[in-house]
């Protein structure tokens, strides 16, 4: 997610679940060729498994910014079909391109062809005001036949005039059943759904019937369920991990990358703002680690701070 899923937000979920595929923001091909690629690419290695999602719509740019997310040690490149804002219209790409299933097999191919890695697809269950199921399956069949075996499905359509991206979040009805169809017309593929998605007893029900949820919102403002997938969806011990040592490590890690790259630990800790949501507390911890008066801090005083320690500011 723009903004939000950068490197350190995806570090911090990994503290909390060892086996969620975590994505990246999308990065658009313009910004890999021409712009500076380590700040796009670059991320720690806990955060495995990585997805690199690209924004694009020319085969050989994508092709080539494929080859460097392989370079980069990605463990697969996602294509963005489903962004429907104006300016990522304008560049002809994201949810625009589900009108060109053609050209979007094309660009499947020409990844597939350049990397290794699996290269998947995540798009809308159609756009505008369409509303059969027979659009997107023969999307999903095109790029099907240039090789793609996995889609991520946001199950509703992408207004592309009229609605902002936010709206576009929320407004057109999400319909789950076009993305059971999918899995029933293609089953050799791997259909993860996406949208509208807030606790763990939704996520068991669509696994009855499906390869995978995509969660985004709910899991960025409420991580500390994160901590429970592990054990509930992936049959793994639990981490054993409080929500204090999470925080412990986060600011070990802050620490880190001030020495590593300068960096304060104010863009870090609002990744982290929803940690103690629910418990008693939790809105002065928030203040605390949201407060940009802190910023020269170090991020060990700013914990101690959040816990309730007086402010000794000199
Ligand atoms: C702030 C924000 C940024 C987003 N950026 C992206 C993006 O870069 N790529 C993408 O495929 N979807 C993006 N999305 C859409 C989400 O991935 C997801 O499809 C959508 O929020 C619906 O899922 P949810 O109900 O679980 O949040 C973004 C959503 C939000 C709220």
């Amino acid at each position: 997610m723009m903004d939000w899923t950068d490197r350190h937000c995806r570090f911090f979920h990994r503290l909390l679940s060892r086996r969620a595929r975590l994505y990246t923001e999308m990065v658009t091909t313009g910004a890999l060729l021409h712009g500076d690629v380590p700040r796009h690419l670059r991320y720690n290695a806990e955060e495995h498994p990585l997805a690199l999602q690209l924004g694009g719509s020319e085969p050989a740019e994508l092709a080539q910014c494929a080859r460097l997310g392989e370079q980069w040690g990605y463990d697969e490149i996602n294509l963005n079909c489903g962004c429907p804002s104006e300016r990522v219209q304008r560049g002809a790409f994201g949810a625009c391109l589900m009108a060109e299933p053609a050209l979007v097999a094309d660009c499947i191919k020409a990844m597939l062809d350049a990397v290794a890695l699996p290269v998947s697809v995540k798009h809308r269950i159609g756009i505008d005001r369409t509303d059969n199921y027979a659009f997107v399956r023969d999307f999903v069949g095109a790029l099907h036949l240039a090789g793609c075996r996995t889609f991520i499905v946001h199950a509703r359509n992408a207004w592309l005039r009229g609605l902002s991206p936010k709206q576009n979040r929320e407004l057109p009805p999400l319909r789950y059943a076009m993305v059971h169809q999918l899995k029933a017309d293609f089953p050799d593929c791997t259909i993860v759904l996406n949208g509208g998605i807030s606790n763990s007893e939704q996520v068991q029900a669509q696994l009855q019937q499906l390869d995978g949820v995509m969660l985004g919102r709910e899991a960025y403002h409420r991580p500390w369920w994160l901590s429970d997938w592990d054990v509930q969806f992936f049959g793994e011990t639990p981490m054993a991990r409080s929500r204090e040592q999470v925080e412990a490590q986060m600011v070990d890690y802050m620490l880190r990358q001030s020495q590593q790259h300068g960096t304060t630990w104010y863009p870090i800790a609002r990744h982290m703002l929803g940690l103690r949501q629910g418990l008693p507390g939790a809105r002065r911890w928030r203040q605390v680690w949201s407060d940009h008066r802190l910023k020269g801090q170090d991020p060990r005083e700013v914990m101690a701070l959040a816990h309730g320690a007086q402010l000794a500011l000199a």
